[in-house]
């Protein structure tokens, strides 16, 4: 993982570590003044005696002086500040790339709209992008307000139900940038985060087509017996694996190609193998709180479904 707050890896990114540069650098210089003027002020007060009927007047002209400083300071920092939000205020264009992410209590689903439904490809929790190409996200919740912030390529932007906000994203070089919900949203906001991967567009343009791609047919009897297991068992009533009979569930994340991501859980957990074995056994122990039941499986019905899910890439 690269990139952070001071670390832009993108051009809005880069605005933003400008004007917070300039902020610190003048905030330092306001404040070592003001320190350097109090310890004048005490330093000529202990040299006058006690007796001395001016030893705490103020000139006359300290006042007046002190606020128009502050006035030509907060100004000046007004106007150099106005153009960053030019810059990171998202203007869509009609070649962008359009990515819509939608909130929930704790993770994200993300979609890449098509003309068609079949077009459409929908994730979770991992926005793959092309490096150097203009990203519009359009951002929403289901349920309460959350906020979306990639510190590296973005400033954050609350997602509001009932209302679509829009940011965008250009990230300038390949990378993996870490995402984190950044509006306290429950018990789980903390472990609401979630990837921005960048990489070359030819490779962005093939990730999309296999995501595209309905799920990988269950590859031998343990798989197939793993995918029956996926719908009898009700995983299916939340998740939808699409080209199979489970693909109307809606209130979890589509798995259809889950084994290929980065991450369970929206960041909470490395997605190996043994990682999903401990988050399908016990999802209240790795995450407590979040909307996915413990369901009692016999080991043999476990490992089968286990090694299904491991089989959609
Ligand atoms: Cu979602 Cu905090």
């Amino acid at each position: 993982m690269t990139g952070g707050w001071l670390a832009p890896a993108g051009p809005a990114a880069a605005e933003i570590a400008r004007l917070s540069w300039v902020l610190f650098a003048v905030g330092t210089l306001v404040y070592v003044a003001v320190i350097g003027l109090l310890g004048f002020g005490l330093w000529r007060g202990r040299r006058r005696s006690p007796g001395d009927p001016n030893a705490t007047a103020a000139p006359a002209w300290l006042v007046p002086v002190g606020a128009l400083a502050t006035f030509v300071v907060v100004t000046a920092l007004l106007a150099f500040s106005l153009p960053t939000f030019g810059v990171i205020v998202a203007r869509p264009a009609a070649d962008d790339l359009i990515v819509e992410v939608v909130g929930h209590q704790w993770w994200w689903t993300v979609r890449y709209p098509g003309s068609t439904a079949a077009e459409t490809v929908e994730t979770a929790n991992e926005i793959r992008v092309p490096v150097g190409r203009r990203v519009t996200v359009r951002l929403l919740a289901s349920d309460v307000i959350h906020s979306f912030w990639v510190p590296a390529l973005q400033g954050k932007l609350d997602q509001i139900p009932g209302k679509t906000n829009v940011t965008w994203l250009q990230a300038a070089r390949p990378g993996v940038y870490r995402g984190q919900c950044a509006e306290y949203c429950g018990l789980q906001h903390a472990r609401m985060a979630f990837l921005v991967i960048a990489e070359p567009p030819e490779a962005f343009e093939e990730w999309l087509d296999r995501e595209r791609a309905p799920a990988a047919p269950a590859a031998d009897d343990l798989a197939r017996q793993g995918q029956q297991l996926f719908l009898s068992r009700g995983c299916a009533s939340c998740h939808s694996i699409r080209g199979t009979a489970a693909s109307f569930g809606r209130a979890g994340p589509d798995l259809t190609h889950v084994a290929s991501r980065h991450s369970l859980a929206a960041g909470t957990l490395r997605n190996v193998k043994g990682n999903m074995a401990g988050w399908i056994a016990d999802p209240q122990t790795l995450k407590p709180g979040n909307h996915m039941p413990r369901v009692p499986l016999e080991p043999p019905d476990f490992h089968a479904i286990l090694h299904y899910l491991q089989g959609l890439r």
